[in-house]
């Protein structure tokens, strides 16, 4: 099966009330974990890759890699830049393979967003690419782009509607008080706005920042209309303490396999929580 776009999977979970998860792809054993995982549950997933990530693997491994993932498994797979900043890094990816991006204008003024977030949809949409795009800044760490907590603003309903019907998007991140990285503390998730804004647009809702998001705050963000959930963090923590701990326990392990199978392993885990969590299980 080819990779297809999010508009494959993403309006039958809006209808069916459950999210699909964006899964980051940082290097070969993370897209192994993710596959294996969606195939043990049979869930359609997201390859995220940031541009971080995209310029750590090279695109051409990248597409490869998400190609490999969907010829082996026959499972519905996106592949989809994460927070791209601009029109050329969108079209890159879609020449390369990608089939689905995100074009993150939350840094600019609202109509500058709106502007650039149209003509990426234009460009994207006549190549059968779906697009996502950002309101409100979501705060935390992703890549080397921090966002103090202090700065981060939650979006407005009102502009998501008017964003949604001058752009045409397929999906819309907004933020509602989630962040990227680690929490300190627990979130404090708005799900009003999720349910205002996903009562008012067509397009999917977009959660950022879900790992370390309660599961009961998960399923009510869910509840309220989030049909597509994104996860990095944990899947990069609970990888690298399985390394930590094989290399502590012994300073003389030096072949890669000892230690990248558990931490392969401890990320199946993880997104198999998750998708379980999402109610992904059995949909694809
Ligand atoms: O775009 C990627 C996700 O929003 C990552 O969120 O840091 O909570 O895993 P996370
Ligand atoms: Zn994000």
């Amino acid at each position: 099966m080819p990779l297809v776009s999010m508009n494959e999977f993403l309006p039958a979970a809006r209808e069916g009330k459950y999210a699909v998860g964006q899964f980051n792809m940082n290097n070969l054993e993370f897209a192994q974990a993710i596959t294996q995982a969606g195939t043990e549950l049979n869930s359609p997933f997201i390859f995220g890759v940031s541009e971080g990530a995209l310029k750590y693997m090279g695109i051409e491994f990248t597409v490869a890699l998400a190609e490999a993932a969907a010829k082996q498994s026959g499972l519905p797979i996106a592949l989809h830049l994460d927070h791209g900043s601009s029109f050329d890094v969108a079209m890159k990816c879609i020449r390369a393979g990608f089939s689905s991006v995100m074009f993150d204008g939350s840094h600019h003024s609202f109509e500058d967003n709106i502007r650039l977030t149209k003509e990426i949809v234009k460009a994207a949409h006549a190549m059968g690419v779906s697009v996502e795009g950002e309101l409100g800044t979501i705060g935390g760490t992703e890549d080397d782009i921090s966002v103090d907590a202090e700065l981060a603003s939650l979006a407005k309903p009102e502009e998501a509607i008017r964003f949604y019907e001058e752009t045409g998007v397929d999906a819309l991140a907004i933020a509602v008080g989630t962040a990227h990285g680690v929490y300190v503390g627990e979130p404090k998730i708005h799900f009003d706005i999720i349910e205002k804004v996903a009562a008012a647009i067509p397009a999917a809702i977009v959660l950022h920042g879900g790992s370390g998001v309660p599961d009961e705050m998960l399923r009510a963000a869910i509840k309220a209309g989030a049909a597509k959930i994104n996860v990095n963090t944990e899947n990069q923590v609970a990888g690298t303490a399985a390394i930590r701990e094989v290399l502590n326990k012994d300073a003389k392990v030096y072949d890669p396999r000892k230690y990248l199978t558990p931490a392969r392993n401890a990320m199946v885990e993880v997104v198999k929580s998750k998708m379980t969590q999402f109610g992904s299980v059995g949909k694809a």
